[in-house]
């Protein structure tokens, strides 16, 4: 089934200068690039995206992280795309995450920033369809 998926490129993949080759790994899989676009993100913006994480011990670290910079927002589409994304993405401590995915070739723990993971990928159809939603209301 053709899909969407909303994905991030954070802070520190900004930063460390890794944007292209993100989006190589993402070009080179297959996926097509709906929207694209150079972000900084606000408080309530990210209060929305991360509605479900509200009061968890990592989410005030993690906002924050998030306002530390600009954010590269995407659209993805493609058959089975939220899944293959978060698979071209690996799990979420990038410490442990597979050799041959972003957060497994590219990331590490820089000091309990396990948040530092360099992507976001929506993890649901539903999800998608509201992260769309938050980031590119007129798509
Ligand atoms: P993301 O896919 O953006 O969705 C929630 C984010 O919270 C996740 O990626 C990580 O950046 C962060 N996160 C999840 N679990 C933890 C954790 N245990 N400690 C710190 N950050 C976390």
């Amino acid at each position: 089934m053709t899909q969407r998926t909303l994905v991030l490129l954070k802070p520190d993949a900004v930063r460390r200068g890794l944007v292209g080759e993100i989006i190589r790994r993402i070009e080179a899989k297959g996926y097509t690039l709906a929207a694209l676009d150079l972000r900084t993100a606000t408080p309530e913006l990210l209060a929305a995206h991360y509605a479900e994480h509200e009061g968890k011990p990592f989410y005030e670290p993690l906002v924050e992280f998030m306002l530390s910079g600009p954010v590269v927002a995407m659209v993805l589409e493609g058959e089975r795309c939220i899944e293959g994304f978060r698979s071209v993405a690996g799990a979420t401590d990038p410490t442990v995450a597979a050799p041959g995915t972003v957060r497994g070739d590219l990331g590490r723990d820089w000091g309990l920033k396990v948040q530092q993971n360099l992507v976001h990928g929506s993890d649901s159809l539903e999800s998608a369809e509201r992260e769309i939603g938050i980031w590119f209301p007129n798509l």
